[in-house]
């Protein structure tokens, strides 16, 4: 079962030994648990929670297949306790994600959407030495929060730009170059440093609001954030009052605090460029990503264990 139609043929992705009826749209969640209540295998969406009345409606299951890297929203310890195995997809998004975030970055700097605004709407009356003025990026540092596959891969495009990257890791290590060069600081050091800062870490306990306002207000006036991790590691109405009141200058962001609500003062903001959680969102990666769950599925109901284990206590 799927809670939402993906852009794979399931069916034949799975083979005739495997009963998949694909959804027509994306399921109302008391007709996604009543298609679940009979499932061995379950394909998630990252808008999915995951949770303990997952779990009851489904006495049956054996795999949570989720269509993210991300898997916050899975009650993964409880997966555990019931001896479900969760799996996620990282790798195959890795570049295309880390490509978005680039063009929000660069979208963000150089002003691209309020100049599309301006064409668009027939106010561009020629070229004026004073329009649009953005934020260098060439040659400028690179913050990165959370310098895992997504964080390195936006570091190797940052390299081609002749930006200088420091990172912030989980490990709190600093001062030491990694092997792009790349050099380790603590988050306070990044803020400071930092002309652009990008969040590439996963939405924990611990990263919930990791930017908040004191985050903001020790970052560059000039700065630039970009999110394309999760919404809740910005804590999204103090970045509008920080927008609002000089402290960085510009965001471009892919995910939000309450998705699909948008913060007002960030859809207010000219110096915002928003998206819709479309990181991934070329159509080969959505294709891998689908293609990575019906695999793990069948590997679970053959008796293999799937290459992207989560929980692999559950083994234990
Ligand atoms: C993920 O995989 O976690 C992204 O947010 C969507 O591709």
């Amino acid at each position: 079962v799927s809670s939402a139609p993906l852009p794979l043929d399931v069916a034949a992705a799975l083979g005739d030994e495997f009963d998949y009826v694909a959804p027509p749209a994306q399921l109302e969640r008391a007709e996604f648990l009543a298609r679940a209540s009979s499932a061995d295998a379950l394909i998630t969406l990252l808008t999915e929670p995951v949770d303990s009345e997952v779990f009851d409606a489904c006495p049956g299951l054996k795999i949570v297949a989720n269509c993210a890297v991300g898997f916050d929203n899975v009650d993964v310890a409880e997966a555990t306790r019931r001896g479900v195995i969760v799996t996620n997809t990282p790798g195959v998004l890795t570049d295309a994600t880390a490509d978005f975030a680039f063009a929000l970055l660069l979208g963000a700097a150089r002003r691209l959407v309020e100049g599309d605004r301006m064409v668009r709407g027939g106010d561009w009356t020629g070229w004026k030495p004073t329009e649009l003025l953005g934020a260098t990026v060439s040659g400028q540092t690179l913050g990165i929060v959370g310098m895992g596959r997504i964080g390195r891969a936006v570091a190797r495009r940052a390299a081609g730009f002749g930006m200088r990257v420091i990172y912030a890791g989980r490990s709190g290590s600093t001062g030491k170059d990694d092997s792009d060069g790349a050099q380790a600081v603590d988050l306070d050091g990044l803020l400071a440093q930092a002309d652009f800062v990008s969040i590439h870490c996963p939405l924990t306990p611990e990263t919930h609001h990791l930017i908040d306002g004191s985050a903001l207000a020790a970052m560059k006036p000039s700065a630039v954030l970009v999110n394309t991790a999760r919404g809740p590691i910005v804590d999204e109405a103090a970045l509008v009052a920080a927008l609002a009141e000089g402290e960085i200058a510009a965001a471009g962001l892919d995910v939000f605090e309450a998705e699909p609500q948008v913060h007002p003062g960030l859809r207010a903001s000219d110096r915002v460029v928003l998206a819709p959680h479309a990181g991934s969102a070329t159509t080969v990666t959505r294709g891998l990503m689908a293609t990575m769950c019906t695999d793990a599925i069948k590997a679970v109901m053959g008796g293999r264990r799937p290459s992207h284990v989560v929980n692999p206590e559950v083994y234990a």
